[in-house]
């Protein structure tokens, strides 16, 4: 369900608001200061507050009617993510009321909105718990930035939506409805196109499936674009069980996200014309279930992918690198684009290496890795560059094909990287970045901007890069 709180801008702070929030630095008009009977800094004072960003003192005021509340707020060192901190924090003391006013903050008001309006997404089957608030109101705010958070967050909440779906409900085929309904044009390879193109990967994968695999294809074109093309992949395993090296249930219970990366692809495609984005970008999404049966592939077969390239499938688990090789080949091999970046919820080991605040980047291209990075900075989509390490491709050697997709023995370890290792075989000669995203793909949490389950983590800076270039 996509955020339910609306967003208002008004010119000034009126006199009658149920819940005001005010910054610390800033004056209260003088309704509410007469209202508060103790100046401000008495009050914060009397609390012993530090003025650290999240930080809150809720206090009564006298209103014409009978008594309102004002939340003073502590915006830290007014960093952007300082200020997204205490504007989520704000959204969270808020649940379950109907209006919230916010006096904004010195500094990035855009980081301050977005944080706002995404610490009230929920995703909730039932009526259970309290709702967010639902109508957030910032005072003096700039309309054009609170307008340009609201697009993204839109695009964050349902990248979320789409993750957090159930498996039941999510195959491959609603998926490519899904993508449908964001107004670009979207082609949809079924189960008989993808064997006629020879989509090997996507189409093993799928086969222990009863719901069938499928391509998407959307495609965005700006009213003039300029002379750059980039080609977005995303992982879009609707639910991994392992396949027949089944996963143990614990492991299993999580893997409705698996699609995290395709569902980022697919809200920032929806959201590229709003935002004005000037370049072409064409989003692919490798949709398949992997699943055990009696048409499962079995660890030992040889699939040949897109392109002709034969791998020995040693591990059905590690099924996102078969699905993502056929995307990476067809787009060098078809879409001549500029810079091909993929999202994939790939491997357990990249949470071991960097936890699940920070995703992973590898890239055949500094340039194109710095502006990752930098574009993840500004968002709060936090990148950190992982290396390729050349030594480490024996990893991917068999004895009967070109590759296998996993290590034979246990000589290199490295799960994350010789992961990477392997989709470059796939990328061709243009500037690649790959983004491990299983640790931050999901939150175990509510906190900040994030609430438990899928985060949407790389629809804010894959906007970010696109169209801030
Ligand atoms: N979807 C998983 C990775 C994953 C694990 C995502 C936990 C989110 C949370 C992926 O398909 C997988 O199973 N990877 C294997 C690779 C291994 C078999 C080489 C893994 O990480 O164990
Ligand atoms: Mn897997
Ligand atoms: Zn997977």
């Amino acid at each position: 369900m996509p955020i339910e709180t609306t967003v208002s801008v008004v010119a000034e702070v009126p006199d009658d608001a149920e819940l005001l929030a005010v910054p610390y630095t800033s004056d209260l008009t003088p309704s509410y200061a007469a209202g508060l009977h103790l100046p401000a800094p008495d009050v914060l004072a009397h609390y012993e507050a530090k003025g650290e960003a999240g930080e809150i003192v809720e206090v009564p005021v006298a209103t014409g009617g009978g008594v309102g509340r004002v939340l003073l707020y502590g915006v830290g060192d007014g960093s952007p993510r300082a200020l997204r901190k205490a504007a989520s924090a704000l959204t969270r003391k808020a649940k379950g009321r109907d209006t919230l006013t916010v006096v904004v903050p010195e500094g990035d008001q855009e980081a301050f909105t977005e944080a706002a309006l995404l610490a009230a997404y929920t995703y909730k089957i039932g009526k259970a718990g309290k709702k967010a608030v639902r109508t957030l109101t910032f005072a003096g705010a700039d309309e054009a930035q609170v307008e340009r958070a609201r697009i993204v967050a839109r695009a964050v909440s349902l990248a979320r939506d789409l993750a957090n779906t159930p498996s039941s409900v999510k195959n491959p085929a609603w998926l490519a409805e899904r993508a449908a309904e964001r107004g670009v044009p979207v082609r949809v390879w079924d189960e008989e196109q993808l064997q006629a193109g020879g989509f090997g990967g996507i189409l093993a994968v799928g086969r222990g499936s009863a719901s069938p695999p499928r391509l998407i294809q959307l495609s965005y074109t700006p009213a003039e674009p300029v002379d750059r093309h980039v080609v977005l992949v995303g992982k879009g395993i609707t639910f991994d069980s392992g396949g027949l090296s089944l996963k143990p249930t614990d492991n299993m219970k999580t893997q409705k996200t698996d699609m995290a990366g395709g569902a980022v692809v697919i809200a920032v495609l929806g959201a590229l014309a709003e935002l004005g984005a000037p370049i072409r970008v064409t989003g692919l999404v490798a949709a398949a279930e992997n699943m055990p049966s009696g048409t499962a592939q079995r660890p030992s077969d040889v699939i040949t992918h897109y392109g002709g390239r034969t791998v020995e499938v040693l591990n059905t688990d590690a099924e996102g690198r078969l699905v993502l090789a056929d995307a990476l080949a067809y787009a060098d091999a078809v879409l001549d684009p500029d810079a091909v970046v993929d999202l994939a919820t790939l491997t357990g080991a990249i949470t071991v290496a960097l936890g699940r605040n920070v995703g992973a980047v590898y890239a055949s291209d500094d340039t194109l890795a710095k502006q990752l990075v930098e574009a993840g900075q500004a968002t709060d989509d936090r990148l950190w560059r992982m290396p390729l390490i050349e030594d480490y491709t024996p990893a991917l050697e068999s004895s009967i094909a070109d590759l296998a997709n996993v290590e034979a023995g246990s000589r290199f370890g490295a799960g994350s990287i010789t992961a990477a290792l392997f989709l470059r075989e796939f990328a061709g000669r243009r500037p690649w970045a790959h983004l491990d995203i299983a640790g931050v793909g999901r939150s175990t949490v509510d906190d900040g901007v994030l609430s438990k389950g899928a985060t949407g983590f790389g629809v804010r800076l894959l906007l970010e890069w696109l169209t801030c270039g």
